[in-house]
């Protein structure tokens, strides 16, 4: 079977598309056919050694696989072959057939695609868990979304939606503001003139929630519009640049700096996670919201596809299927 193999840290179009031996289920493990494996940001910074984790070579990169169960491993509980599933785990999904733990799988209902079903992961699933268990995000709040065309930033702008806020989103071309306005956003805004525009949208009383996964300049920015008691969510650094913050700021409007990290928070809480997936495969199945899959590309692609998301050039979700 085919397969994108990592076996060196650094560039991109180091990996290699190759053919590796079928896998085999053993104890609670199972083998996944793949119908669509999600492409992440994350993976991205992963095969060149610029994220925090850091696997033993080679390996297969990769978060997200959703397709069919070929086979069961004897200790596997709940799972059969022939189930529509989704899987997430640090890496191994740019593959055929994938292998993961029964507990990394998650069963899929017929109306979730297997590309949606991937977006609904790592992208939403971040968004997600970022504005409901550390934003806090109320009806009736200004929500700020910063790369709100991105995976995250997309998702984040739906929920943010779903969860009653006026969401102002930021993007940086035509077609990326069309893609957040798409999404449900009230307010669309380039980075020109970022703080003016904030001020003129989020009032006197400044913005109760940012959703972050861009850094850099922005950051710099929009830490100065934070309303009193205000959530900062620092969800990534797309811009390149770990900003640095002068804890005055927070001091002066009361406001609180809160990191978020999905892989974290669905190994520590898999309780609270499995009600996060539960309540965003309802809002699919409801239209709440609805993942941008703007293209299907072959999983021999893999590595123009990481390219293509690094240099800014997607908007919503690029899905491979081997
Ligand atoms: N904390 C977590 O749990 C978690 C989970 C997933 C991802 N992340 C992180 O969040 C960040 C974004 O992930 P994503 O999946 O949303 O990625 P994405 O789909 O590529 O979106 C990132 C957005 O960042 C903006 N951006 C600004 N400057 C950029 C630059 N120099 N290069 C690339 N993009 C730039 C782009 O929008 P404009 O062109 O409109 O500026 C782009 O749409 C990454 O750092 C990723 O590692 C964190």
């Amino acid at each position: 079977m085919k397969a994108v193999l990592c076996t060196a840290y650094g560039p991109i179009d180091g990996l290699i598309y190759t053919e590796l031996p079928e896998p085999e289920a053993t104890g609670s493990q199972v083998v996944i056919k793949a119908k669509a494996v999600g492409v992440n940001y994350p993976d991205g910074l992963l095969v060149q050694g610029l994220y925090q984790a850091k696997p033993e070579l080679p390996f297969i990169p990769g978060m997200e696989m959703a397709g069919t169960v070929e086979s069961v491993g004897p200790e596997v509980k709940h799972l059969r072959p022939g189930m529509r599933v989704v899987a997430t785990a640090g890496t191994g999904a740019f593959v055929q057939k994938g292998i993961f733990a029964e507990a990394q799988c998650i069963p899929l209902p017929d109306d979730i695609s297997d590309a949606d079903a991937c977006a609904l992961m790592c992208g939403f699933g971040t968004s997600h868990h970022a504005l409901k268990q550390r934003g806090l995000l109320k009806p009736g709040e200004t929500l700020v979304v910063a790369g709100a065309a991105g995976a995250t930033g997309l998702a984040a702008v739906e929920i943010g939606k779903a969860l009653g806020a006026n969401v102002i989103a930021i993007a940086s071309t035509d077609a990326k503001r069309d893609a957040a306005r798409a999404a449900g956003a009230d307010h669309v805004i380039g980075y020109d003139n970022l703080k003016d525009a904030l001020r003129e949208l989020a009032g006197k009383k400044g913005v109760d929630v940012v959703f972050d996964p861009v850094g850099g300049d922005t950051f710099d920015t929009l830490v100065r519009t934070m309303g009193r008691h205000g959530r900062y969510l620092v969800v990534g650094f797309a811009a390149g640049r770990i900003p640095q913050l002068s804890v005055n700021l927070a001091l002066v409007k009361e406001f609180c700096l809160v990191g978020v990290f999905w892989g974290a928070f669905t190994q520590h809480e898999p309780a609270v996670y499995a009600e996060n997936v539960r309540e965003l495969f309802g809002w699919h199945r409801d239209g709440k919201v609805k993942p941008l899959i703007s293209a299907r590309r072959p999983l021999s692609e893999a590595p123009q596809v990481l390219t293509q998301l690094m240099e800014r050039g997607v908007s919503g979700k690029i899905v491979l299927e081997p």
